[in-house]
C-alpha cells in the first residue's frame, strides 16, 4: 500500500507489530489484558485505530486469551502467537518472518490505548529525517517508577535503556522513560534482532537491548520524546484502566463540545468512542452513550438516560430513559421513565411517555403512548392513541405474536390487545376492554362486564353512617 507523504514523494507506509502476549495477571481476569473495554471497545482496538493513521497490515503478537482476540478482530490482521513470554525481544522476534526485508516498522504496545494518530504520524516523521536506525518514543514522567530509563551521554545522545530492575541509584533518578514504542530500520533488525541475547539476570530476551547492538554497528538511535507524556500511559490493573477511560472520556467529550455539543456535566456524561451527536444538541448529566449511537442535532438528551446502539433524529427529546438498539425520529418525545427495547422504531413526532415499554415494535408518525403502557411487536400507524394503562398482550406463554394498530385508531385507557389481533383505522377500543377479535375500520368495540349498582352496600362496607 503506497500514499503520498508531505514531500509529494510516494512512500511505502511502514508496518506495525503490536505485542500483546503478556500475561497481564494483575488485572485478575479470565479475559485477556488488551481485550477489557475501554469506551465501547478493547484496549487493544484502540491501539490499532492509532496505528492504521500511518501504517499498514498490522501483525499482533499474542498468548493467553488469543482466540478471543482473534474472534473479535478477524482474519484481517497477522496473528503471531508467541508460547512462551520470553520477553519483549522474543515477542518481537516472533514477528519477524511476517515483516519484508526492507522499509520501517513501528513497535507498539497492545496496553498502551492512548496513543493518538496524530502522535504516531509524528513520531513516524521523525523518525524517516532522522535517518535513525532505531527510534525510541519517551515521556518524561514525574514519578518514573517501573519503566525503563533512557541513558544519555554527555552530548546528549541515547545510549539505551536500564530497566529499572538493573539501575543504579543514579540511573534511577532519570525521569525519561521508554514507553515501549518505537520505529525500526528493518533491514537493521532483520540483521540484528535474532542474535538478540537473552538477558543473564531475568533470562528473558529484552527488546531494549537491541539499541547497543545498532550503536555498535555504527547505526543511529534516536528518542522521540513525547510532549503529552499521558498518551504513553500503559494499563496494566483496573486501577490503571479506570484512570485511562477518564482521560479518554475527557478527550471524546470536549471533542463533541468542540463540535457544537453542550453538556451540562461532562464529568457525569460518559460517552463511548465512536458516539456522533450534532450541533446544539444538550446532554444532560448522568447520561451513557454507548456502542453505535447517534444523536441528531438540536436534541435534549437526559439527565439519566442511557442509549445503547441507538440512533436518534433531530429535535428529539428524551429524558430518564434506557434505549436499546432502537430509533427515534424527528421531534420525538421519550420519557421520563420509557424502556425502549430492541427493534423499537418511533417515527417522527410520537410521544412515549412516563412507564411505558415498548419491544419490536413501530410506533407511527404522531402517535402517543403517553403513560403506563407495555407494546410488545406491534405495529402502531400513525396518530394513533393509547390510554394510560393499555396493553399489546403480545405473549401466550410459547409464542411472540404481532399486533397491527390502523391509523387514528384510538385505544381506551386500561385496554387489553391480545395477540395476534388487527384493530382497524379509525377504530374505538372502550376502556378497559380485553380485545381478543379483530376489530373493522371505524368499529366500536367494548368487551367488559355491565355495571351492577346495590344501593347503600358501599357505605356498609365503609362502615359509615348515612348522613341524614
Ligand atoms: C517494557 C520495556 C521498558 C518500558 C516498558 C513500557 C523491555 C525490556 N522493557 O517493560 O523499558 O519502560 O515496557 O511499558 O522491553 N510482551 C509480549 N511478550 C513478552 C513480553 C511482553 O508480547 O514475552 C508485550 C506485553 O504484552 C506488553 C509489552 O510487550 O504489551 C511490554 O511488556 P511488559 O511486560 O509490560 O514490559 P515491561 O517490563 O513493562
Ligand atoms: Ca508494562
Amino acid at each position: 500500500m503506497y500514499r503520498i507523504c508531505e514531500g509529494g514523494r510516494n512512500m511505502q507506509q511502514p508496518r506495525t507489530v503490536i505485542l500483546a502476549a503478556g500475561e497481564g495477571t494483575r488485572m485478575k481476569s479470565s479475559l485477556p489484558k488488551v481485550m477489557h473495554s475501554l469506551c465501547g471497545r478493547p484496549i487493544l482496538w484502540h491501539v490499532l485505530q492509532a496505528a492504521e493513521a500511518v501504517a499498514s497490515d498490522p501483525v499482533l503478537v499474542v498468548g493467553r486469551g488469543s482466540d478471543q482476540i482473534k474472534d473479535y478482530f478477524g482474519a484481517g490482521l497477522t496473528y503471531v502467537t508467541q508460547e512462551q513470554r520470553l520477553g519483549t525481544g522474543h515477542a518481537l522476534q516472533q514477528a519477524l518472518p511476517h515483516l519484508p526485508e526492507t522499509g520501517e516498522l513501528l513497535v507498539l504496545c497492545g496496553d498502551t490505548p492512548l496513543f493518538e494518530a496524530e502522535t504516531m504520524e509524528k513520531i513516524v516523521s521523525f523518525h524517516r529525517s532522522s535517518n535513525a536506525a532505531a527510534t525510541v518514543v519517551t515521556a518524561r514522567l514525574e514519578d518514573p517508577a517501573g519503566y525503563g530509563r533512557i541513558v544519555r551521554c554527555e552530548a546528549g545522545k541515547v545510549e539505551g535503556i536500564v530497566e529499572e530492575s538493573h539501575a543504579s541509584e543514579q540511573q534511577k533518578a532519570i525521569k525519561e522513560i521508554n514507553t515501549g514504542s518505537y520505529c525500526f530500520d528493518l533491514a537493521a533488525l532483520h540483521a540484528l534482532l535474532p542474535s538478540l541475547p537473552k538477558n543473564q539476570v531475568k533470562g528473558e530476551y529484552y527488546l531494549t537491548d537491541i539499541l547497543p547492538m545498532l550503536l555498535e554497528e555504527g547505526r543511529a538511535v534516536e528518542a522521540f520524546l513525547l510532549d503529552d507524556s499521558q498518551q504513553a500511559m500503559g494499563v496494566n490493573d483496573r486501577v490503571q484502566l479506570a484512570q485511562a477511560a477518564a482521560l479518554l472520556r475527557q478527550r471524546i467529550n470536549e471533542q463533541l463540545m468542540r463540535a457544537g455539543v453542550t453538556m451540562m456535566d461532562p464529568v457525569t456524561t460518559y460517552i463511548d468512542v465512536e458516539v456522533e451527536a450534532g450541533p446544539d444538541t444538550v446532554i444532560y448529566p448522568q447520561t451513557i452513550l454507548e456502542g453505535q449511537t447517534r444523536v441528531g442535532s438540536n436534541c435534549i438528551v437526559g439527565p439519566g438516560v442511557h442509549l445503547i446502539d441507538s440512533e436518534l433524529g433531530n429535535e428529539v427529546v428524551c429524558r430518564q430513559s434506557v434505549v436499546l438498539e432502537s430509533t427515534i425520529g424527528d421531534q420525538a418525545l421519550v420519557g421520563p421513565y420509557s424502556y425502549l427495547r430492541p427493534g423499537t422504531v418511533i417515527e417522527t413526532g410520537a410521544k412515549i411517555g412516563d412507564f411505558v415499554e415498548i419491544k419490536n415494535s413501530t410506533v407511527g408518525r404522531g402517535s402517543k403512548v403517553p403513560h403506563l403502557s407495555y407494546v410488545g411487536d406491534a405495529t402502531l400507524e400513525s396518530d394513533v392513541n393509547m390510554g394510560a394503562g393499555s396493553i399489546v398482550v403480545n405473549y401466550d406463554g410459547k409464542k411472540k405474536h404481532r399486533t397491527h394498530i390502523g391509523q387514528g385508531a384510538f385505544i381506551g385507557c386500561n385496554a387489553n390487545l391480545v395477540a395476534p389481533v388487527n384493530i382497524g383505522r379509525d377504530a374505538f377500543i372502550a376502556a378497559g376492554s380485553t380485545i381478543t377479535r379483530d376489530v373493522p375500520p371505524g368499529a366500536l368495540a367494548l368487551s367488559r362486564p355491565e355495571q351492577e349498582q346495590k344501593e347503600g352496600v358501599g357505605r356498609r362496607f365503609l362502615g359509615k353512617k348515612e348522613k341524614s
